[in-house]
């Protein structure tokens, strides 16, 4: 499944950067003390948690169809696979599905939210620590490499 992996692949720089987007924005628009605007602000969050999504079903499909998913941990063991294995069968998936979770929460939050304030807040906190969660289990050497 190259043309999956592939897919992922270059969807990755699309996800991080609407992700760092949106992050910046809310932050600007906590710190600015901006009105929550539907046509600028609530679409880059709905479109950064539409795009995120897109990559979570690529990746859940990926984890069972890749070589370096499922498969690894199942022909190695858990234990038998070193560092880069184990980042790309275990722990990018892992904390990924926990990252993607934390920005749906973040959304559904925001949309009960009223205050623009609060809005701005919610996205700010809750999109910013799952990108913070992608980040730190990013696999850098085979994606860059
Ligand atoms: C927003 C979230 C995500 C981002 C930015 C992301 C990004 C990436 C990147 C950059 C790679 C390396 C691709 C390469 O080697 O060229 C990768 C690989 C992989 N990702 Fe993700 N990913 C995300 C979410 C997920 C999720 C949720 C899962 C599974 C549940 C997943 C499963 C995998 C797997 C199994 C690989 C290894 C593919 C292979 O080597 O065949 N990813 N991901």
């Amino acid at each position: 499944m190259q043309v999956l992996q592939y897919v992922h692949s270059y969807m990755a720089y699309v996800v991080l950067a609407i992700l760092i987007f949106a992050v910046a924005n809310a932050i600007l628009g906590l710190a600015g003390n901006k009105e929550f605007r539907f046509e600028k602000d609530f679409r880059i969050s709905l479109y950064a948690l539409i795009l995120s999504h897109m990559q979570l079903l690529l990746g859940l499909i990926l984890f069972f169809v890749s070589d370096n998913g499922l498969k690894a941990i199942q022909t190695l063991g858990m234990g038998g696979l070193n560092a880069p294995a184990r980042l790309l069968a275990v722990e990018h998936p892992a904390i990924n599905i926990a990252a993607i979770v934390l920005i749906t929460i973040g959304w559904s939050r925001h949309k009960k939210q009223l205050e623009g304030k609060k809005k701005f807040r919610t996205i700010a906190i809750f999109y910013g620590l799952g990108l913070l969660f992608i980040l730190s289990r990013i696999p850098w050497a085979p994606w860059l490499g």
